[in-house]
């Protein structure tokens, strides 16, 4: 029997989206006020959820506990009121769209989640605008 479990979780952050190799023109075409040169902030709205088997002895997926501290010390450690484009090494040659936020999110929490469990990050950006990775 194979059950998702979610933990919700929040972060700031500030980011610029545009490509150095573009002109201000094109940037502006495709990244509109997303190409602030001054850079703006968002609420991000995380929810990250593990499927597997339940284990019978403990009757969990995943303790919530050890899922909530990785959250913690892999995502909002390395991304909670930072200035992405800057401060974050994976964003130094990567635009942090949203979607390119949820795979380097992904890709932080994959290697301490057990192998034989599925990951799925979903993240919002906006209340409205949000994208999904599972790998
Ligand atoms: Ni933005």
């Amino acid at each position: 029997m194979s059950v998702k479990v979610s933990r919700r979780a929040h972060f700031n952050a500030a980011h610029r989206l545009y490509k150095a190799d573009w002109s201000n023109e094109k940037n502006d075409a495709v990244f509109g006020k997303c190409n602030n040169p001054n850079f703006h902030g968002h609420n991000y709205e995380l929810i990250v959820s593990v499927t597997g088997e339940i284990d019978p002895s403990t009757g969990f997926v995943m303790d919530m506990k050890v899922l909530k501290d990785l959250i913690k010390s892999e995502v909002e450690e390395a991304l909670d009121h930072k200035n992405l484009n800057l401060e974050v090494p994976e964003f130094k040659d990567l635009n942090p769209t949203a979607e390119n936020i949820a795979v380097v999110i992904w890709n932080k929490l994959r290697s301490h989640i057990e192998k034989n469990k599925d990951l799925e990050v979903v993240l919002y950006e906006t209340p409205r605008n949000f994208v999904t990775y599972s790998g």
